[in-house]
């Protein structure tokens, strides 16, 4: 899969996330993701170079430079990702510093020679790519025996079936039910004094009510009708424009985000993919150290682990 069109995700790095799931890790990664990585970079040797491809706001290339500080390893680290990502001030500036970033930047173009680096990582962004050519770019820029580590979205894990039923949730609430732009119908009525302006009221409180029981009860929902009903309660004393503007600037966030989910569930690769993906690998000559799925202690699969070694 590639994203041709990241303007979702810069929306989203421009807010300043460290991590892709700003809710449940909004410092970094840390449980059985954080843990992966710490004992992947802790086994990696001194001065080693590393590059976080679809690196996002840089949550794994901090991890990185984490180990490298406490453990005086003196790493050089890169991140790349096709957004205008923008690492969040809150993010420990000691660390920042030690981490080169490029921001729009094609995982399978990237702009370092050939063999600048012993280990290239990737979470949850390798396979946004176009996964044939980024393997052979991450061949071009790793030495002999470097190594490529990828967490990546699989179609089982328990990651991918929430994204499922969130992107549901939002299309319901975006195009089935389209809940903003008849809040906007509603709000016009309001506005223009109109005696007519409780037709439109009514339909909106059906689609409300239609929605909320379709949905009601899931986070995702949660957080639409507390976004609606916010912009409802908050459109009085504001002119037209105004109202209208912050229903706008509502949708799009949901839009965005909707986009994103999208995008997650068809990067995630399928067991044909990863056989398609491991013959590739073979013929470029990386050999193939491990592969398996990545479970967390809640004994669900949240990932899956590519190691390869370039010969
Ligand atoms: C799910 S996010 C992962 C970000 C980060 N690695 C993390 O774990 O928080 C996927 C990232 O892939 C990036 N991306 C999508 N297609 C890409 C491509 N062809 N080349 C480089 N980055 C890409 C997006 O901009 C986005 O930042």
């Amino acid at each position: 899969m590639s994203d041709q069109n990241p303007e979702a995700w810069t929306h989203f790095w421009r807010q300043g996330h460290i991590t892709t799931f700003a809710t449940s890790f909004s410092n970094n990664y840390d449980g059985t993701l954080g843990n992966f990585w710490q004992n992947y970079f802790t086994n990696l040797a001194t001065h080693s170079r590393i590059l976080d491809i679809a690196c996002g706001n840089g949550a794994i290339a901090a991890l990185a430079a984490q180990v490298s500080m406490s453990q005086t390893k003196e790493f050089h680290i890169c991140a790349s990702d096709l957004a205008q990502i923008q690492p969040p001030a809150n993010l420990e500036r000691a660390l920042l510093d030690t981490i080169d970033f490029y921001p729009e930047t094609p995982a399978q173009q990237q702009p370092f020679p050939s063999q600048s680096f012993d280990a290239i990582v990737s979470n949850f962004g390798f396979e946004y790519s176009e996964t044939p050519a980024t393997l052979k770019e991450i061949k071009r820029l790793l030495v002999s025996q470097g190594s490529f580590v990828a967490l990546c979205h699989h179609t089982e894990s328990t990651l991918i079936q929430q994204a499922e039923s969130d992107a549901a949730i939002y299309q319901a609430a975006l195009d089935t039910h389209q809940l903003f732009s008849t809040l906007k119908t509603v709000l016009r009525g309001r506005a223009s004094g109109s005696t007519a302006q409780n037709k439109p009221s009514a339909a909106f409180n059906k689609k409300m009510n239609a929605f909320i029981g379709a949905h009601g009860k899931q986070p995702s929902a949660k957080e639409i009708i507390q976004s609606i009903s916010h912009l409802a309660r908050s459109a009085a004393g504001n002119p037209l424009e105004v109202q209208l503007a912050n229903v706008d600037d509502a949708e799009k966030e949901f839009t965005f985000a909707s986009r994103r989910l999208q995008h997650m569930q068809k990067a995630a690769l399928s067991d044909a993919a990863i056989s398609q993906l491991t013959t590739n690998a073979t013929e470029l000559g990386f050999a193939i150290q491990v592969q398996r799925p990545l479970i967390s202690t809640a004994g669900q699969t949240i990932a899956w682990v590519w190691h390869l070694t370039a010969h």
